[in-house]
């Protein structure tokens, strides 16, 4: 089989990093990078240290607004798909380049292929919601990390093509682990010693580009009483800047984005992780480090309902007492598959 597949943004970058290399045993896989992101710490050190295949093509489109961004990436995807004929597009979880990836691929009446199919905010205000329900309804195979993912598109009348796979950042973080014990410095880099810290991420739309909602955060991760390690996304250095919140910052562990070996080895040894990432939900589940996310709903309800991961919005007080008042759950049952997504995928696409 021929496979194009589609990534541009860092989450992206790791789940190919499960799949790509399988992938390649058995088909030809064209690699397209759109170039949402392009920044150094942003893209080529997770090529760098995952060993992802170099892409094919990288369309450098960049940064810019919703449709214009989406747009341009359409347009150049649709030419590549025109040459290169596959029999299959891969695309990944939820962002502009998925979306794109799907509707170039679904007009030309070429199969697409969905991983991290099925999840759900039920927030239609997110850009990632909208990209995930109008890629799953063009897409032939749903690849799903859990059962609620199925649920979910059953709601919305999908069946055909549905499969439980388990998720591919579960393989991809098993990897990492074991290559961050040899590879990673961070902890001693940074002076920051196991369970003395706490760990933070924060790049959702709806927190960065609301002033209430950043100040209200920043604020909390100022009244922790322990370090914060944070690395900052570009947006969000961004808008601390125009919001004029620097000040909040002046305590924090301010550091640039990290690779995936550095961050799993921070997330490995933080005391707890505060964050709007929906990877990092899974991956401090995966590792056993209690998790408080600063949004309003999760697309991952089983780190929630298992006890580790509580949901606080984006409110001071709410996050600094989820923080004081987190106790540790006893049970930890496996969730999202057994880290061996990535076959299950490949076996998939024929
Ligand atoms: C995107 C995804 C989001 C995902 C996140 C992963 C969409 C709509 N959003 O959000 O679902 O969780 O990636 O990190 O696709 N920038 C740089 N350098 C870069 C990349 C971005 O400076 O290498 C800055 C630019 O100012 C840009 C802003 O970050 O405008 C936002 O980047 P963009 O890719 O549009 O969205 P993310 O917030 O990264
Ligand atoms: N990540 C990383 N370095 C960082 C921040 C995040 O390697 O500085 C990893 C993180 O461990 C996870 C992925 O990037 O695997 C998540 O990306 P992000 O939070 O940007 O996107 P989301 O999952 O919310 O779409």
């Amino acid at each position: 089989m021929k496979i194009v597949s589609i990534i541009g943004a860092r989450p992206q970058f790791i789940k190919a990093a499960a799949v790509s290399r399988l992938l390649r045993k058995q088909h030809t896989e064209i690699l397209v990078h759109t170039g949402q992101h392009y920044d150094a710490n942003m893209s080529a050190i997770f090529f760098d240290e995952l060993g992802i295949p170099k892409p094919e093509v990288n369309l450098k489109i960049g940064s810019g607004r919703h449709g214009a961004q989406t747009g341009a990436m359409l347009a150049h995807i649709e030419e590549i798909l025109l040459k290169e004929k596959p029999d299959w597009v891969l695309i990944y979880g939820d962002t502009n380049s998925t979306l794109a990836g799907a509707l170039a691929a679904a007009k030309l009446h070429i199969p697409v292929a969905h991983v991290e199919a099925g999840l759900r905010s039920f927030n239609r205000k997110m850009p990632e919601e909208v990209n995930r329900v109008l890629a799953d309804h063009v897409s032939t195979l749903l690849l799903c990390s859990s059962q609620t993912a199925v649920d979910n598109l059953a709601v919305e009348g999908i069946t055909q093509g549905v499969h439980l796979i388990g998720d591919v950042m579960l393989d991809a973080q098993n990897y990492a682990v074991k290559q961050a014990a040899k590879r990673s410095n961070i902890l001693a880099k940074l002076a920051l010693k196991p369970g003395k810290f706490m760990l933070a991420t924060v790049h959702r739309a709806e927190n960065t580009d609301d002033e209430v909602r950043l100040r209200g955060i920043l604020s909390a991760f100022e009244a922790v009483k322990a370090p914060v390690v944070l690395p900052i996304h570009p947006r969000t250095r961004k808008m601390i800047e125009v919001f004029n919140l620097k000040s909040k910052i002046q305590n924090l562990k301010l550091i640039e984005p990290v690779g995936y070996l550095d961050m799993v080895m921070l997330e490995k040894s933080a005391r707890m992780i505060l964050t709007d990432s929906g990877g990092i939900q899974k991956e401090a589940y995966w590792l056993g480090v209690p998790c408080i996310t600063l949004r309003d709903e999760t697309e991952w309800p089983e780190t929630v309902e298992t006890g580790w991961n509580v949901i606080v919005s984006a409110d001071e007080a709410r996050i600094v007492e989820a923080v004081r008042g987190f106790a540790r759950p006893e049970a930890h049952p496996a969730l999202y598959g057994d880290g061996m997504a990535g076959r299950r995928c490949v076996a998939l696409l024929g």
